[in-house]
């Protein structure tokens, strides 16, 4: 339960960050704007990783979801670095493949019901 909600903050978070990238490409506050942005995707993520680590111990769940969560992390972490260095080329199709991922697991994460 704690995983899944995690997870939706953290797709919502990665969702909000073309859109303030757009911010960003369109007023000159808007650097403010997608900074905002990229740290709350970190946050979440570092959120998701504990809710990983968490349904495993002591939730008693599969340990699967804490190598994704880490994956995921990590890809923050270059994603965050390719925005400072300006690193475009790589940073926009990351961000894209960020939300992808991130919408993927939620979906693996939610109730049957919900699914189908
Ligand atoms: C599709 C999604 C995204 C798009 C289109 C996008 C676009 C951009 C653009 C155009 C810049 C300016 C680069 C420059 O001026 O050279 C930028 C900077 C940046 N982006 Fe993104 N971004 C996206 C997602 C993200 C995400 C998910 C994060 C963090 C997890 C992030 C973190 C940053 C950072 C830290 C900067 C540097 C800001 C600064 O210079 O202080 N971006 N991004």
């Amino acid at each position: 339960m704690f995983l899944r909600i995690a997870l939706a903050l953290q797709t919502v978070a990665v969702f909000a960050a073309p859109v303030t990238a757009g911010v960003l490409l369109t007023v000159p506050s808007g650097l403010v704007w997608h900074s905002v942005s990229a740290y709350s995707v970190f946050a979440a993520s570092i959120v998701h990783l504990a809710a990983a680590i968490l349904a495993w111990r002591p939730g008693g769940g599969s340990p699967r979801p804490i190598v994704t969560a880490t994956v995921f992390f990590v890809l923050v972490l270059a994603q965050i670095a390719l925005g400072i260095a300006g690193v475009k080329v790589v940073h926009v199709p990351l961000g894209v493949l960020l939300f992808g991922a991130s919408l993927l697991q939620l979906s693996r994460h939610l109730p049957e019901r919900a699914r189908a």
